[in-house]
């Protein structure tokens, strides 16, 4: 490894990285510091919804850099008034609080309906949440997760969330006591190997918490911003839940998320929330950029058109091998594996320099560039094609 970047050992290790240190990104591509090109179909955790550096986010960044950087959350500015805005316009919720990360999000989240809870519904707290769901690694939002790995760890956890399984209606009702004040999941759970919430099951959802008089929480941070082909995933059913989050795509690249919410269910008072970097202008800026891109209809048809076509050559693939289903909407997209091969490919395919994530150890996630080529999924798919061979 070349030695202009040093202090590898002065980062706390959280994870094991590769031994690859990335310099520079162009749409579907990275490059590293030996100049090695890969395809990238992890962009930065479904991060980078118009790919690496694209001019749209670059741009928009430029100039508000040599504008105002931030002039700290308690003052407005241009570009939070006007990404609250084109939020509350797409989505039909009032009201927003931007944050910098999706875990500050779903924290937020939580505040708010307890907050409510204890204004509206007699001091209920609990939130019913569902197994291997994923919300982020706060204490409170980790003890919202369904992570079975986590169930020990760092105990004890912030006390409320009770879990069910997925597309269980029976389980959600029999979990919804006095002490319920919303049911919080993802309309497809992203991290723990692509699970989606049926449309169905969401609309009976909406249905049985309004009839409760409880708060429906859609955790959008992966499935928002036009991953599945439409600008939220809620759209797929038809249904429009009380408080969303937002994260990941939202700034194309730099640390933004936000906290949606209907104007009824906004009971923080002054103090109840903030943050010193909360809605600065530099990257509500980009936010802008993103979202006014994003919710043409004729980018998010070709998300559409650019997922139904992955997902049809990955089921080829699977019959071809005889891996199992391909799982997902738009462009969040699972492949189930034969066996738990999914880091070893994963390795191999980063050698032939095409970037993928195995989830779960048997599966593979598909999470591009919103704007990736036929061309560049064909490119990904020849490599995968023998990857798939070799470990036959
Ligand atoms: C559904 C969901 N919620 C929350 C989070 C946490 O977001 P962040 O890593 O920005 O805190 C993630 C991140 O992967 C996610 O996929």
């Amino acid at each position: 490894m070349s030695s202009d970047v040093s202090g590898f050992d002065s980062l706390m290790e959280i994870t094991k990285r590769p031994p690859v240190v990335f310099v520079e990104g162009r749409g579907s591509w990275l490059i590293d510091q030996q100049g090695k090109r890969y395809l990238d179909f992890v962009q930065g955790w479904a991060v980078n919804c118009l790919g690496h550096c694209a001019p749209l986010v670059v741009e928009a960044i430029s100039r508000q850099a040599a504008k105002l950087i931030n002039c700290s959350p308690a003052f407005y500015n241009e570009p939070m008034i006007r990404l609250a805005g084109i939020l509350a316009r797409h989505s039909g919720l009032n009201r927003t609080f931007f944050t910098n990360s999706g875990a500050e999000a779903n924290e937020g989240a939580i505040k708010l309906a307890r907050k409510w809870g204890q204004k509206h519904r007699n001091g209920a707290y609990e939130i019913v949440t569902l197994e291997h769901s994923f919300h982020g690694r706060t204490l409170a939002t980790m003890s919202a997760s369904g992570k079975a790995q986590w169930e020990k760890l760092f105990e004890p956890k912030v006390p409320g969330f009770p879990k069910v399984p997925i597309n269980d209606l029976d389980a959600i009702a029999a979990a919804i006591s006095d002490r319920t004040v919303g049911v919080m999941l993802e309309p497809i759970q992203g991290e723990s190997g692509v699970f989606a919430a049926t449309d169905d099951y969401l609309r009976n959802l909406r249905e049985l918490t309004t009839r409760k008089g409880i708060l429906l929480i859609l955790d959008e941070i992966q499935t928002g911003v036009g991953r599945t082909g439409k600008l939220f995933g809620f759209e797929h059913a038809g249904v429009r839940p009380d408080i969303m989050t937002l994260g990941k795509g939202l700034g194309g690249g730099v640390p933004l998320a936000a906290l949606v919410a209907r104007e009824e269910v906004c009971c923080f008072e002054h103090g109840d929330q903030g943050g010193t970097f909360n809605g600065n202008p530099l990257v509500t800026a980009a936010g802008c950029a993103v979202v006014e891109e994003v919710a043409k209809p004729e980018f998010l048809r070709r998300v559409s058109e650019t997922g139904a076509y992955l997902a049809g050559r990955l089921a080829a693939l699977s019959r071809k091998h005889g891996c199992g289903e391909v799982r997902g909407r738009g462009l969040l997209l699972a492949l189930e594996l034969k066996s738990d091969t999914g880091a070893a490919i994963v390795d191999r395919a980063r050698e032939r320099g095409v970037l993928l994530n195995s989830p779960r150890p048997s599966s593979l996630r598909f999470m591009p560039a919103l704007t990736v080529s036929f061309e560049e999924v064909d490119h990904m798919l020849a490599i995968l094609d023998e990857l798939l061979g070799q470990s036959a």
